[in-house]
């Protein structure tokens, strides 16, 4: 059972569950204490001497004559800047004197069973009381008046905090919140290896290393989206950390703007590590009466390497931050129009596609951009989401019938956020989109971003989608974001609000995401920035699944894929067969081999299947056979990492079902070798005692073999006896499946 519990004399709070333990103190300022984060320890009701207090040399102290108490030498919950401690502090606020300094000193606390809902903003959630503790922690700044509450939700089972932080100005004058993070966590020591997943378009999500040293270590995004550069996760672990052992604590940020995760390790080796809206830009301003509400970030303390966090966040993502209808449904098999027809397309041209698409076996066919306005190109529509009646002559809602008709489902590509100057909506209102006064409008892909800060802004678009949405039958909507943000200035507010803009702006997304899933429960969202520049989880709260990439390469994807599930879960993960060559890199890979890589997520096809000859239809046919049978186990098992694209030319990872009967085993080699070593794997998550069948090779194995020994995947490429189907970008899906006692 999740446990909160108080030590009244020393004033110290345990926050457990069976595996992990959260202790914080007051201390003698009433500031809040961290004493420490980790595996699991007996409670007892004093641990005053893990806050460890010497004095140092050129230090400033709190208290008047006493030489040990400076907040620069002490492990804080919340910490502030300018009273003893230089280091980077999560709060910061400007007051009307031109004062910075704050000192938020504790005032008391509140449990509560469950978890409470963060007004506006996407966080977990519980569905019982039973399911987690969270603590309130109440503090006040006397001078400014400003209440500050701290929220830790412990869920049972599971090794995952959730924070975030409350500002209320209850005085009498205006305050500016400068930095505001969502969780400070301050480490004892500084032997971690930081990982961060970073990239570019069409490369998101690379795994990248570095060893913490002192100084301060960030990722971050200034764009306005979460980014393909940087993801709103990082991982510190230990130096010996595999993927199988070993301890790693992982950070995520549930939040799809600017954001920043530092480390700082100060010179006498503690780390800071802070995780919240990137202060950079940002000046939130509170009148009296008003508050303000951080996005949530959650920790994960594993201490079974890096699959053990990934499966933590899979579990508690997957169910509970995803939401709604489709959370724990096995996700359509569909088919997408892009890189078929690109703009090029009429309706008979799409119902070709999904004619043959159907007789695959395929699921869901979805028209992707240029089916509106008069969007030809890159150049206009976007903001007119009235369907295009020279390429579509009975519209949305005739096409949307037609695909039904075909025994299909019908989805439907939208761009809510921006605009074309070249569209009716930017001809009515020039104002709508995001411009500082007086300066150039910069555009990417020749598109605005529209005020969504506004809420005519997201009405209006609104209303446009809606009345698609509910004169057609639409049961999937892609939503993309192709630009990030630039002069970011919002037309009606007032200059000391302009450091709002940024996140008032996905306040609005969220805002256009909720209504439209409030209304339309069962249709299946899906995010999309380019592919994956705003794959983060404030986005999961609504649309349980995102492309992943617009890279769709098989061999650029096992990267792309492999990155991603350190911290998403495969249910979430969009990713696509597509024709070759490939569209981005060029490359030519088998077709079994982009279908391997492809089934490890939602999977679909993103092609022209009448372009393929009978005997690839054959294969796309079984390829969808297999996928229907085991989507469930491929989207929802339990996934281990077992070889890394990072650093082998193989990769390896492998799904295996709740009660451990099967499992599937996805094998890539990128490029071929001549007289090849052995090549085995040791699987994981299998049931030591059970004996599988490999249906691949029709041998059989106990679990215990296969975890140990392993699994043996040499094949018969060595000279002269060279299997000519063994050639580069060779794949190859093991089935186990355990025999019945
Ligand atoms: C970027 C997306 O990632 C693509 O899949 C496609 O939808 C295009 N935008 C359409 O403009």
């Amino acid at each position: 059972m999740a446990k909160i519990i108080f030590h009244e004399e020393t004033k110290t709070f345990h926050l457990y569950n069976d595996r992990i333990s959260y202790l914080m103190c007051v201390l003698e300022n009433g500031h809040m204490g961290q004493i420490y984060f980790g595996k699991k320890i007996h409670d007892k009701p004093d641990f005053s001497y893990l806050v460890e207090k010497y004095g140092r040399p050129m230090t400033s102290y709190i208290f008047e004559n006493d030489r040990t108490f400076s907040l620069e030498h002490i492990r804080q919950e919340y910490p502030v800047y300018g009273s003893t401690d230089y280091r980077h502090p999560a709060v910061e606020i400007l007051q009307g004197s031109g004062s910075r300094i704050v000192d938020f000193r504790y005032e008391g606390y509140e449990i509560s069973q469950g978890k409470p809902e963060l007004k506006g903003l996407p966080a977990t959630y519980t569905e019982s009381g039973e399911e987690a503790e969270t603590l309130k922690l109440i503090l006040k700044d006397s001078v400014t008046g400003c209440r500050l509450e701290l929220l830790y939700t412990i869920f049972e089972g599971e090794g995952a905090l959730a924070r975030s932080a409350r500002l209320i100005n209850e005085g009498k004058e205006d305050l500016h919140l400068l930095t505001a993070m969502s969780l400070n966590l301050d480490l004892p020591d500084k032997d971690y290896i930081w990982m961060q997943l970073s990239g570019a378009w069409a490369r998101e999500r690379h795994v990248k290393n570095r060893v913490l040293e002192q100084g301060i270590t960030a990722v971050d995004s200034r764009r306005g989206n979460s980014s393909h550069e940087q993801n709103p996760f990082v991982a510190l672990k230990r130096p010996c950390t595999t993927e199988e052992s070993g301890e790693v604590i992982g950070f995520s940020l549930i939040y799809s703007g600017n954001f920043r995760i530092q480390a700082e390790v100060d010179t006498h080796d503690v780390t800071r590590v802070t995780v919240g809206i990137n202060p950079e830009g940002f000046d939130w301003k509170l009148e009296p009466g008003e508050e303000f509400q951080t996005p949530e970030a959650v920790m994960v303390y594993s201490c079974h390497g890096l699959n053990g966090m990934s499966q933590t966040f899979h579990r508690l993502y997957g169910k509970r931050l995803a939401r709604g209808y489709w959370r724990d449904r096995p996700r359509p098999i569909l088919i997408n129009n892009w890189e078929a027809t690109y703009f090029d397309f009429t309706e008979e041209k799409l119902l070709n596609i999904a004619r043959k698409a159907q007789e695959c076996g395929v699921e869901l066919f979805v028209l992707d951009d240029g089916w509106f306005g008069a969007r030809n190109g890159e150049h206009a529509g976007l903001g007119d989401w009235i369907a295009n009646r020279e390429r579509l002559p009975e519209g949305i809602s005739g096409l949307s019938e037609k695909i039904e008709a075909l025994g299909m489902k019908f989805g439907l590509w939208f761009e809510p956020e921006m605009v074309n100057k070249d569209s009716d909506l930017y001809r009515e209102h020039p104002d709508w989109i995001l411009q500082t006064p007086g300066r150039n409008a910069s555009h990417g892909r020749y598109q605005y971003v529209l005020d969504f800060s506004r809420k005519e802004v997201v009405d209006r678009i609104y209303e446009m989608m809606e009345k698609i949405l509910s004169e057609s039958k639409i049961s999937y909507i892609k939503w993309d974001m192709n630009r990030s943000i630039t002069e970011c200035y919002s037309a009606v507010l007032p200059a000391d609000r302009q450091g709002e803009v940024f996140h008032r702006y996905i306040l609005g997304v969220y805002d256009l995401y909720d209504r439209l899933t409030a209304k339309f429960p069962e249709v299946l969202f899906e995010s999309c920035a380019s592919g994956g520049g705003r794959f983060d989880p404030g986005l999961l709260y609504y649309a349980p699944q995102g492309w992943a990439s617009d890279d769709s390469d098989a061999v650029e994807r096992l990267k792309i894929q492999y990155g991603t599930s350190m911290c998403y879960p495969i249910s979430s993960i969009g990713s696509h067969v597509s024709v070759v060559p490939n569209h981005q890199v060029f490359r030519n890979t088998p077709l079994h081999t982009r279908a391997n890589v492809a089934c490890f997520g939602t999977f679909g096809y993103e092609l022209d299947l009448n372009k393929l000859t009978g005997e690839e239809l054959q294969e796309v046919r079984e390829q969808i056979v297999f996928m229907k049978e085991y989507r469930e186990l491929l989207q929802f098992g339990t996934f281990y990492r077992i070889k890394s694209p990072f650093e082998e030319n193989e990769t390896v990872w492998m799904s295996v079902s709740r009660d451990q009967k099967t499992a599937l085993v996805g094998y890539y080699r990128v490029l071929n070798g001549a007289n090849l070593p052995y090549s085995r794997v040791r699987l994981q998550g299998l049931n030591p005692d059970f004996l599988y069948e490999n249906i691949y090779n029709g041998t059989e194995h106990y679990g215990d073999e296969l975890m140990n020994y392993g699994l043996i995947t040499t094949d018969g490429s060595a000279g002269e006896i060279a299997d000519a189907a063994c050639t580069d970008f060779e794949s190859r899906i093991y089935l186990l499946k355990a025999k019945e006692a």
